[in-house]
């Protein structure tokens, strides 16, 4: 599974780049937002900092405006993933977008249905989202099961699920099983995955004796 972390904080994203372990970074208007900066200086330094795709969003909402946007935001690096919401107009825009050989994001993803039309746009990932579904009382998770039965079915689809919405590590875990290609992860999620109080015991523990050894390697 990749690991993409849901972020645009650009220190975030270094430290997490340094372990080696991300994939690929994924934002939105909100977290752009947040950043409180420019978005093309933005997506350039996290194109720089991580090899992987960068979902940068389309704010327009009608096919043109989503192509003028999406083709601006793709001009800022390679590995600029354009991101277009699950609408009609951003499918269309999805499919002119890959026909010109861009990366494609489809955002938004509620129902199998959806993704079923994601990839039929030619996405290179779709995004279901899981914790805005499990907020509404439903199985996030389940959606994923759907779309990973789906897609199955029809080899000749090669959109990749990104498990988006991920709110715990219980999340990540799940979304794994489900065979979910990636999962975009907020930084506090993604750094407490590697957490468990027994490692921090053993580990004491280890080094406790080690000490008493009087070795050293
Ligand atoms: C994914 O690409 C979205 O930006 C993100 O995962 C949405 O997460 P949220 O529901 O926590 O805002």
């Amino acid at each position: 599974m990749k690991f993409f972390v849901d972020t645009a904080d650009v220190a975030e994203i270094r430290e997490l780049a340094e372990t080696g372990l991300l994939d690929g970074v994924t934002t939105n208007p909100s977290l752009i937002a947040k950043a409180g900066r420019p978005i093309k200086e933005v997506i350039a330094e996290i194109c720089a900092l991580v090899e992987g795709p960068i979902s940068a969003e389309v704010a327009a909402t009608d096919f043109a405006g989503m192509l003028a946007e999406g083709l601006k935001l793709a001009a800022i690096a390679p590995n600029v993933t354009v991101k277009v919401p699950l609408t009609w107009d951003g499918l269309k825009a999805c499919k002119a977008l890959t026909e010109r050989g861009h990366k494609v994001n489809v955002t938004l993803c509620f129902s199998a249905n959806q993704a079923l039309l994601a990839a039929k746009a030619g996405a290179t990932f779709v995004s279901p989202f899981i914790g805005r579904l499990d907020d509404i009382g439903l199985d996030g998770m389940e959606l994923i099961d759907e779309i990973r039965t789906i897609y199955d079915n029809y080899p000749a689809l090669t959109t990749e699920i990104l498990a988006a919405s991920i709110r715990t590590p219980n999340h990540v875990k799940l979304a794994a099983m489900a065979g979910a290609d990636v999962a975009t992860v907020p930084p506090s999620v993604l750094k407490g995955l590697v957490k468990h109080p027994l490692t921090d015991k053993g580990l004491e523990a280890f080094l406790a004796d080690w000490k008493k050894t009087g070795q050293t390697i």
